[in-house]
């Protein structure tokens, strides 16, 4: 019989605690100038739609594998969750900054690159590293991101219009709520203790990536200060 006090905790509880370390490693280089501008209104229509577009393809990406998977596992894919799914508002976001011709607009820098090729490659084959890049963005968004998306609706006065909205869920009604269903999910699965290891390895390369494409961003900051 295995000893209780051996067990490992959820796996909820285990990437939780490899998001604290991300967020403590998101922090070591600084603030940097883009995001401090980005929360306090001072980018430019070109600053802010290059934050929207590189969200726009990792979403394309997460929200593509998470359909192949749905399509080949059915009611087995217990990650289907459409209603966390951010391409239309993130549509609707680029064409407020960018206008009518904002495909055109949208380019893969180095680091965004980077991430949307990992999440393309692992995601598709895999539901455990497919579940590590959903929780990764999507738990972000319902945690930081609601603050986040309060300061820029406010900075850059959206008001109830478009800007913003890919930090709206408009079909989620409780966030907190649906993180811990999220969270229920994640521990009902039984993945091994193999995929599980796996997962955390993926969350914390997700932060990683995130942190990269992130100083595609920075590092162009001259260009898109307002
Ligand atoms: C300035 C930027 C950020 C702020 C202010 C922020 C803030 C927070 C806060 C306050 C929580 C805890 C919420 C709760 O316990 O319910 C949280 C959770 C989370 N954040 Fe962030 N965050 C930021 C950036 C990021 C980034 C860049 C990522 C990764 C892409 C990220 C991923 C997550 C995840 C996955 C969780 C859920 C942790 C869990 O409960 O398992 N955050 N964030």
């Amino acid at each position: 019989m295995t000893d209780p006090t051996q067990q490992k905790p959820p796996v909820s509880a285990r990437l939780r605690a490899v998001s604290f370390r991300g967020h403590k490693s998101s922090g070591d280089s600084g603030p940097g100038r883009y995001y401090p501008a980005f929360i306090e209104g001072g980018l430019s229509r070109a600053g802010m739609g290059a934050q929207v577009a590189q969200h726009y393809l990792m979403y394309e990406a997460l929200e593509q594998a998470s359909a192949v998977l749905h399509e080949r596992l059915g009611t087995r894919f217990h990650f289907w969750l459409p209603q966390l799914h951010r391409l239309p508002s993130l549509t609707d976001d680029l064409r407020f900054w960018w206008g009518e011709q904002w495909s055109e607009r949208i380019e893969v820098t180095p680091g965004i690159g980077e991430y949307v090729e990992r999440i393309r490659t692992v995601s598709v084959d895999s539901v455990p590293l497919f579940v590590a890049h959903q929780y990764t963005r999507y738990l972000a968004d319902l945690s930081g991101g609601q603050a986040i998306g309060r300061m820029v609706t406010e900075a850059y006065r959206l008001g109830d219009g478009p800007g913003a909205r890919f930090y709206e869920f408009q079909e989620i009604d409780d966030a907190a709520a649906f993180k811990d269903h999220y969270r229920g999910l994640l521990d009902a699965e039984g993945f091994s203790e193999a995929e599980v290891e796996a997962i955390e390895a993926e969350v914390w390369e997700a932060y990683r990536l995130n942190n990269l494409a992130f100083s595609d961003l920075e590092s162009r900051f001259e260009e898109y200060a307002a």
